[in-house]
């Protein structure tokens, strides 16, 4: 049967991309940031996932104010990356597992989850830029991926709470899947961060913490929050956050820390960073 390993939730900033793409990593701005992403870059070769169900969101890239799915999730066997105005960035197709995908559809929608299935769709910096931190450059992303885009960009988003059960449903999902995989669940976006309006460039580092201290053993509390509070407190796009929480969902309600990280700023975003291992039920 497959099973859930483990849970990594990062922020997905484009200009880290950038950094990558254009080998910035070790300028003095940067630096500070990839030495937090050096830890899961060597737990990463040691677990080897079979798949990673990646949680993530679309920025107007896929989808545009024509139409804005709450959930979708990629069905397809491959996904682009895409171009946000200065080119695709130079990194790999992303290959997908349909009928993992397909069984996880049929099981979250029988389980009142209402999916959007998505067959053909390019991918922005929100799932490639979490990639590159982990797997850094590479020819070929080294498992497959299965994209699962949460509206966080058009009002209204969904509830943490919504979000915290979609995780539930997730994980019975996974393990119900006959073949033996080792699956990661990804949980992308966030911190604290406002890009536009009067309070552009917004941080919250007090938020920040407190969201990380809770979603590690707290979550039932965390996913109370509603969503009103994310927006006051993290700033408009701190909204991202909600999506930790169908990762923390997925996992055990006991896992074990193995990494957290911190740091201020990049871009405009306050970056987090958590490594969690399943410890058995
Ligand atoms: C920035 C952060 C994001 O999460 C995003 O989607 C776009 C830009 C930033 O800080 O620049
Ligand atoms: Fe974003």
């Amino acid at each position: 049967m497959a099973k859930i390993t483990a849970g990594v939730a990062t922020s997905h900033v484009p200009a880290i991309g950038a950094a990558i793409d254009l080998s910035k990593t070790e300028q003095p701005y940067w630096q500070p940031v990839f030495k937090g992403y050096e830890y899961v870059k060597a737990w990463i070769k040691e677990q080897k996932p079979d798949v990673i169900f990646l949680v993530y969101n679309d920025h107007a890239t896929a989808f545009d104010m024509n139409m804005i799915p709450t959930f979708a999730i990629g069905c397809a066997p491959e996904f682009k990356p895409a171009d946000e105005g200065w080119g695709a960035r130079p990194v790999p197709t992303v290959k997908g597992h349909p009928q993992l995908a397909a069984h996880i559809t049929q099981s979250l929608i029988q389980d009142n989850f209402d999916l959007t299935i998505i067959n053909k769709m390019d991918v922005d910096h929100g799932l490639t830029v979490p990639l590159s931190l982990v797997f850094g450059q590479v020819e070929e992303w080294p498992c497959l991926i299965i994209p699962f885009a949460v509206n966080v960009v058009l009002y209204p988003p969904p509830s943490g709470q919504r979000c915290y059960d979609l995780g539930k449903a997730l994980r019975k999902a996974i393990e119900s899947f006959p073949e033996d995989l080792k699956v990661q669940v990804w949980g992308t976006g966030g911190m604290s961060h406002q890009l536009q309006g009067a309070r552009a460039g917004l941080i919250n580092k007090a938020f920040d913490n407190d969201f990380l201290d809770r979603i590690i053993d707290k979550a039932d509390e965390l996913a109370q929050v509603p969503h009103i509070n994310y927006v006051r407190e993290a700033g408009s796009e701190g909204i991202e956050l909600v999506m930790w929480l169908i990762m923390r969902g997925a996992l055990n309600d006991e896992v074990e820390l193995k990494h957290r990280f911190y740091h201020v700023p990049a871009s405009n975003t306050a970056v987090g960073h958590l490594v969690l291992e399943n410890k058995p039920s």
